[in-house]
């Protein structure tokens, strides 16, 4: 990189807007969606769609609620026209839905993009040409008046041949874009827009769209919405216009540049799903919908599966969705560190109670509401705590630990975790749980287990293998419990301990309810040691429960 960059990129000039407006306006409602997927999407992929793949697609948008469908660039290949032929012919396109065609300023690809639309109900033809200075310059060599030419003989041909579709009986809503909009002199693009505007003739009642691309963002996005601000304020007519934004993102800011576009007045807003597009992308659709959704305001739109989406994006593409995208990836529902964990879970449990506003910590959405779940929410890595750790082994089994032996067992789970180097699944972290508590058996095992109480006098006779050896050892006290730790320290040899906390809890399982029982115990040193057993029987759980803290006191 270079040490002094001002040598080879400039400034971005800003527009002069003393008196803007945008900074204090608010969205109030959804914009015009247009999904530009078909066209803009795909143009931008390895391998283009076939026609099935397309046709797919088409299936979703139309299932999310998009009434406006770019679906492709007709003049520009076989696929293209064949795919606009299929979508008209087999009745494909709901009489709710508009399907738009892209087409250059020139005779031949209009003809074309015409013939391709002949019998459609809805139609919307968007017509572009290149505004700005480094395209006139290098691109074209031609001056503003000779561009501003070219888009208005375009415009004339478009008109010439509305005719073959209107007497069909076909609605038709015409589209400019100055492409390059946000890299051309506003006054130019001004200009440009409202010489098409001379021959198409908008009227309030019957509107053109007027969309002003963000091709390549150049600015921020504050500089944007002062050029759709000034736009809006200057253009004439502007109550004829339907004024649309096309934002990319290489800035990685074309969704910010949406919605500060939106608030400087613009009515429609074209992008992807997953914002796939050329270089870094075209607007993001979703997120723009779902910031919206995420402020109680409906977008009209509707991700209610997520997942499914995801998938035929996927498969029809060939593109995969980020973990880290907003809103659809994996991982953006997932908590690693502790604190985000625990404050998750509790307010996950505060909004089961009131179940009103939505507020919960982390999580800027429900995840349930585009089809994800809260078992997804959290994961266990080396960062999580004791929370993260209670939480998986509750939600995915039912094991309730206390909270004192969360304090016990998180470190010790997070210990093995960190020497795995890698995030676990909640089976691994039940198995680690078993290891650690249920399966430690020496030095003492459990072989038999019997107790009688008289007068409330217990008395245990119980069978132990003790480094290898089956013993049999007795012992008395005011319950089972007592009696058997009497006999482990009488008898067995175990060091003197009492009994401080005894919890327990039925687990149902696959093939019945089993009872697991946890146990604190504290050495004559005052070391405080959890145990916990399993047993169909809640009794033997929680003698198993006392061997397992004895066992893992002694060793
Ligand atoms: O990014 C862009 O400018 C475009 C136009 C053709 C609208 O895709
Ligand atoms: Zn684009």
């Amino acid at each position: 990189m270079l040490k002094s960059p001002s040598s080879k990129y400039q400034r971005f000039d800003p527009v002069t807007l003393p008196n803007r407006r945008w900074p204090s306006q608010t969205i109030a409602k959804a914009p015009i969606w247009c999904s530009v997927d078909l066209r803009d999407g795909n143009q931008a992929l390895a391998v283009p769609m076939n026609v099935s793949q397309k046709l797919d697609m088409f299936d979703a948008l139309v299932k999310c609620g998009f009434k406006e469908i770019e679906v492709g660039f007709p003049s520009a290949s076989n696929t293209e026209f064949s795919f606009n032929r299929r979508l008209i012919e087999e009745n494909r396109i709901p009489d709710d839905v508009t399907i738009q065609c892209l087409v250059q300023a020139r005779e031949d690809l209009i003809e074309k993009t015409i013939q391709s639309l002949i019998g459609a109900k809805k139609v919307i033809i968007h017509m572009y040409n290149s505004t700005s200075p480094a395209q006139r310059k290098y691109v074209f060599g031609k001056s503003k008046e000779e561009i501003i030419a070219v888009a208005v003989k375009g415009a004339q041909m478009i008109q010439d041949r509305l005719h073959r579709l209107t007497e069909g009986g076909t609605q038709v809503m015409l589209q400019y874009s100055p492409e390059s909009f946000s890299a051309t002199e506003v006054e130019f693009a001004k200009d440009i827009s409202e010489a098409v505007m001379g021959v198409w003739k908008p009227t309030p009642q019957h509107k053109m769209i007027l969309n002003l691309p963000d091709t390549v963002e150049v600015c921020m996005p504050n500089v944007y919405a002062d050029q759709i601000e000034w736009i809006c304020t200057n253009i004439q007519n502007r109550d004829s216009l339907i004024v649309s934004l096309h934002t990319h993102n290489d800035r990685g800011t074309g969704t910010a540049a949406t919605e500060l576009g939106l608030l400087a007045g613009a009515d429609r807003v074209e992008g992807t799903l997953f914002g796939n597009g050329e270089r870094t992308g075209n607007l993001d659709i979703v997120q723009v919908a779902m910031n919206l959704y995420m402020h109680g305001l409906d977008p009209q739109l509707d991700f209610s599966d997520m997942n499914g989406l995801i998938q035929m994006y996927e498969r029809t593409t060939g593109m995969t969705v980020p973990p880290r995208q907003p809103y659809a990836g994996e991982l953006v529902f997932t908590a690693f560190s502790g604190s985000h964990q625990d404050a998750i879970k509790k307010g996950l449990a505060g909004y089961e109670q009131h179940k009103s506003v939505w507020d919960v910590p982390y999580l800027t959405i429900d995840p349930n509401d585009i089809g994800r779940e809260y078992r997804e929410v959290i994961r266990v890595n080396s960062q999580s705590g004791k929370g993260g750790v209670a939480y998986l082994l509750e939600s995915e089994f039912g094991i309730e630990l206390p909270k004192d032996m969360q304090r016990e067992f998180g470190p010790i789970a997070n210990d093995i975790v960190d020497s795995l180097g890698r995030e676990v699944s909640g089976a691994e972290l039940k198995q680690m749980f078993w290891k650690e508590y249920i399966e430690r058996e020496t030095p003492f095992t459990l072989h038999h287990f019997h107790a009688d109480g008289v007068d409330g006098v217990f008395t245990c006779r119980c069978s132990l293998v003790i480094n290898g050896k089956e013993r049999g050892i007795t012992g008395q006290g005011n319950g089972p419990i007592a009696a058997f730790a009497d006999a482990l320290v009488q008898d067995a040899g175990a060091a003197p301990f009492e009994v401080t906390t005894y919890r327990e809890q039925s687990l149902s399982s696959g093939t019945g309810a089993s009872a697991l029982a946890y146990i604190q115990i504290k050495t004559v040193a005052g070391k405080l040691v959890w145990g916990a057993g399993t047993d169909t029987n809640i009794e033997l759980a929680s003698i198993k429960a006392v061997l397992s803290a004895v066992n893992r006191a002694e060793f």
